[in-house]
């Protein structure tokens, strides 16, 4: 069935193809990457995790919440999908951090590295507020281009297929399913 899509820009599918993680799979991968991140940051003096949305909120609600060690949490807000399967390049910054990174330990928490091209803009960003160190846990990564930014963590090695669900989304559709699936 089809469905007028979110921005009534046209037809949207009502039902992704085919679930690509479930549920538990991504439960079990989100509890062992908050232990290693737990592990890695166990010297470290106020963590501060940033989540980059709106796709990361519920991998950031999910990772925080198995993350052990005493943190903080800010946001920061940027776009360049709009209703568009493909990334524009154009990477709108629609909120920064108000937290001070300066000396503080970062980790960027990113849903999913398609183009790489988000990463590419925020990270050199980020970077230059002079935190003591600046780590990325994505949980999904495509590694279309060897050239693209490694994250420390990732969750899953993803397909090269359009994603939806666990707070991805299609013209800002899907973004509630508890797993992840391909249109
Ligand atoms: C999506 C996703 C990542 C980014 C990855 O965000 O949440 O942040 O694209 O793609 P890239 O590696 O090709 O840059 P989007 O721009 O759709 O905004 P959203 O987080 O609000 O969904």
């Amino acid at each position: 069935m089809m469905s007028a899509g979110a921005d009534g820009g046209g037809p949207a599918l009502s039902t992704p193809e085919r679930v690509v993680f479930s549920a538990g799979q991504i439960d079990r991968r989100v509890r062992e990457l908050a232990a290693e991140i737990s592990a890695a940051y166990m010297e470290v003096d106020r963590l501060l995790v940033l989540g980059l949305l709106k796709g990361s909120f519920i991998f950031m609600a999910d990772l925080v919440r198995a993350i052990t060690l005493s943190h903080q949490v800010d946001f920061l807000i940027a776009s360049s999908y709009g209703a568009g399967t493909v990334s524009s390049g154009d990477v709108r910054l629609h909120y920064d951090p108000v937290t001070s990174l300066d000396g503080r330990a970062v980790l960027v928490v990113e849903d999913i590295v398609d183009s790489g091209t988000t990463l590419g803009r925020v990270l050199p960003r980020l970077q230059a507020r002079d935190p003591s160190s600046l780590e990325v846990c994505a949980l999904l990564h495509k590694r279309l281009d060897p050239a693209d930014p490694a994250p420390r963590w990732v969750g899953f090695d993803a397909p090269n297929e359009f994603l939806v669900g666990y707070g991805l989304d299609h013209a800002e559709d899907f973004r509630h399913l508890p797993y992840i699936a391909s249109l």
